[in-house]
């Protein structure tokens, strides 16, 4: 956003050879080398999700500090499934004691990183400590059973996206029958129903599964014994939403009715998984099959491989993963890959994994949200949205922009049909207090488990809250420098020092800010020390042409990939605003173009369909919606949503008075 008034008209020509690279920074006029809107992405977790599919593996919280297998978890992967943290002999050593610090661990690491979680597992015969084996009463197990269930997921509440919530309660052979454990042989087969209908009600938005091994072949005993369970529980209502086939595989890969038996299982109106696939020897032809299985059944949601290299495998003996001990890709990866549509990356190694396209089409809602005045807020336009998704809603921070001046407003809702009705209450209410504050920005910056909001008020300014839906809890506004850093000073010109952004990797924190004359600003801090120690400011880009680099930059991490994405706000050679993008592979660049021109922008007029009619013709300051919410800022790499301030086409007069409006543009380009 701008401070003050700008003439509307301005004839920039805003080309993407304009931008003048600087220092280390590459010359951004070449195109970008990533893959067409036909999306061949070249990790497992960014091709899986043009499906609308995930790709995980499990993973075990004393390997997190391992940097290669750090590295290829957040690279490739976007569900984890914690190996051994949740089983009960973990959680539940003793009775009535419970330790969820290991699963803890991985529920961070993933939060962090934008991965989902799969809860593993809740009620299993095996892991399962002494004393509850040692239970002879069945009342005592059941309220047992019934405790750890709860007591679980009540911990993990919201943070896992299915649970396996009884595991392997069928025996191998050809009797189709449960197998004896203390479960079965105390309660006997109900011990399975009771089992889901006490997780249901623990956490009603989790996906509830039954797991287990050898039921990938159709015509085993075994499988006929899970599906006629399955079949029983859904014509009696007993919830459950999923099967997940451990697929724990031979050198031979998938039985042939593999396929057969997932599209059967679906057909009942379950989701299926394959959840903790291994092949013996990993053949490319056996994974290429298992993979093949599962994108033809529409309902089959996802894979998860058990372990990332061979040498974290529970069967290492077998090489039976995508990664070999020194964590390079085997040929089973490019095999896995190329069967979801992807394409491996073109060099090796730590090269850039790109997942967006190099050009984009989109789709915009309407006016979705409007300034809401009230009688001591009289409010011309509201402005620079930033939004996250978290706990069921969507949080909304923005500009208010009237004659007088700049504020802060939050709302939340639902669902973007409830946007326009939902309460705006204003910050200069709470201690964020009154005066110019304005350019929000919103994230959780999870090490000190708090939520930040960053604005500008002359300086670049934060507060902070631990509870992000509740707007009297913001502090106080501090600022993040002493004063304007030098070279800022240096080259601001007349422009304006505006739309500071704050984006974390696993070792630093970036701060970017622009100044209305043609420069991206970036300074560094270490994770440790945020908000502290703001340093090394340095010019990140900028160009002749002010107009073309303009302000409200964005900074993303694309969630699967190496990526970063970089959007900064242009004023085309029409007047009228619009974004340009780039990419890198880090942080502190360099950055390469990617849809950065007036005629291939990122998002303009010229390539926004306007189903409900074409209500602006700017589309200016906002935000992207993020795949999660902490201080990575984490997009992702396909139907990505921005959500943007737009205006009356012929309003005019003063820049503070415009009539700015939010709307929300769909990507229309990208295959899920
Ligand atoms: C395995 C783990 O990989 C090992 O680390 C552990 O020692 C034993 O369990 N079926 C399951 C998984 O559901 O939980 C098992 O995981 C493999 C078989």
């Amino acid at each position: 956003m701008k401070l003050l008034r700008r003439t509307r008209g301005h004839r920039a020509s805003a080309s993407a050879s304009g931008l003048v690279a600087v220092a280390a920074l590459l010359a951004s006029g070449t195109a970008s080398a990533a893959p067409d809107a036909g999306i061949k992405a070249s990790t497992l977790g960014a091709q899986a999700a043009q499906s609308g599919r995930y790709f995980g593996t499990a993973v075990a919280a004393g390997k997190l500090g391992d940097g290669t297998y750090a590295t290829i978890l957040d690279r490739e992967f976007n569900m984890v499934t914690p190996e051994n943290e949740m089983k009960w002999d973990t959680t539940e050593r003793t009775r009535g004691s419970f330790d969820f610090a290991p699963a803890d661990q991985i529920v961070a690491h993933a939060t962090a990183h934008g991965q989902r979680v799969r809860g593993h597992t809740l009620v299993w015969h095996s892991q399962l400590p002494g004393w509850v084996g040692s239970i002879t009463d069945a009342n005592t197990l059941r309220g047992v059973m019934n405790n750890h269930i709860t007591t679980e997921m009540a911990h993990f509440k919201g943070k896992v996206y299915a649970w396996d919530v009884v595991n392997e309660a069928f025996a191998d052979g050809s009797s189709g029958a449960h197998r004896a454990s203390v479960f079965q042989n105390l309660l006997g087969d109900g011990f399975v129903e009771q089992a889901f209908r006490t997780a249901r009600s623990a956490d009603p938005a989790a996906k509830l599964c039954y797991n287990d091994y050898n039921i990938e072949d159709w015509n085993a005993a075994k499988t006929q014994g899970v599906y006629r369970m399955v079949r029983d529980f859904k014509s009696r209502g007993v919830p459950i939403d999923c099967v997940g086939f451990q697929a724990h595989f031979g050198t031979g890969g998938p039985p042939a009715s593999f396929q057969t038996t997932l599209s059967n299982f679906a057909a009942l109106g379950v989701d299926v998984q394959i959840t903790e696939l291994d092949i013996a020897q990993a053949s490319t032809t056996a994974y290429a099959n298992t993979i093949r299985a599962c994108w033809n059944v529409a309902r089959c949601n996802g894979v998860t491989v058990w372990g990332i290299r061979d040498s974290d495998s529970w069967r290492s003996g077998d090489n039976p993963l995508l990664f070999d001990r020194n964590g390079a890709k085997k040929a089973a990866y490019n095999s896995v890959l190329t069967t979801m549509g992807g394409a491996p990356a073109a060099t090796t190694g730590t090269a850039d994994t790109a997942a967006l396209p190099g050009s984009y089409s989109w789709s915009s809602s309407g006016v979705l949200m409007s300034p809401k005045p009230d009688s001591t807020h009289s409010i011309a336009g509201l402005k620079d949205p930033s939004v996250v998704y978290y706990n069921g809603k969507y949080h909304v921070f923005a500009s208010v922009a009237s004659a007088s001046g700049y504020g802060l407003v939050y709302l939340n809702f639902t669902d973007w049909s409830q946007a326009a009705s939902a309460t705006h209450y204003y910050l200069d209410r709470t201690p964020i207090g009154s005066g110019y504050r304005a350019a929000p920005q919103v994230f959780y910056f999870a090490p000190q488990k708090l939520w930040y909001l960053v604005y500008q008020t002359g300086n670049a300014s934060y507060s902070t809250n631990s509870d992000i839906s509740n707007p009297n809890g913001w502090s106080a506004p501090r600022n993040f420098y002493a004063s304007m850093p030098d070279v800022i000073k240096q080259n601001i010109g007349s422009g304006y020092w505006v739309d500071m952004w704050v984006i974390c990797d696993s070792g630093n924190c970036y701060l970017f800010s622009s100044d209305d004359n043609g420069h991206l600003y970036r300074s560094q801090t270490t994770l440790a020390s945020f908000p502290n120690g703001f340093a090394n400011t340095v010019i990140a880009a900028q160009d002749s042409n002010k107009y073309a680099l303009f302000e409200a930059s964005n900074v993303y991490k694309v969630q699967g990939s190496s990526q970063y994405l970089l959007l900064v706000e242009a004023i085309g050679s029409d007047g009228r605003r619009y974004f340009r993008s780039w990419a890198s592979s880090g942080l502190a660049g360099s950055w390469t173009a990617l849809a950065a021109s007036e005629a291939n922008p990122f998002a303009r007029a010229s390539n926004v369909a306007f189903p409900g009619g074409s209500w602006t013709k700017d589309i200016s300051h906002g935000e992207m919606v993020r795949a999660g919410y902490d201080q990575t800022l984490t997009i992702p790499s396909c139907r990505l949503q921005y959500l943007y301030q737009g205006k009356d086409p012929n309003a005019g007069g003063d820049y503070n008075t415009l009539p700015w409006r939010l709307g929300l543009l769909t990507q229309t380009n990208s295959a899920c």
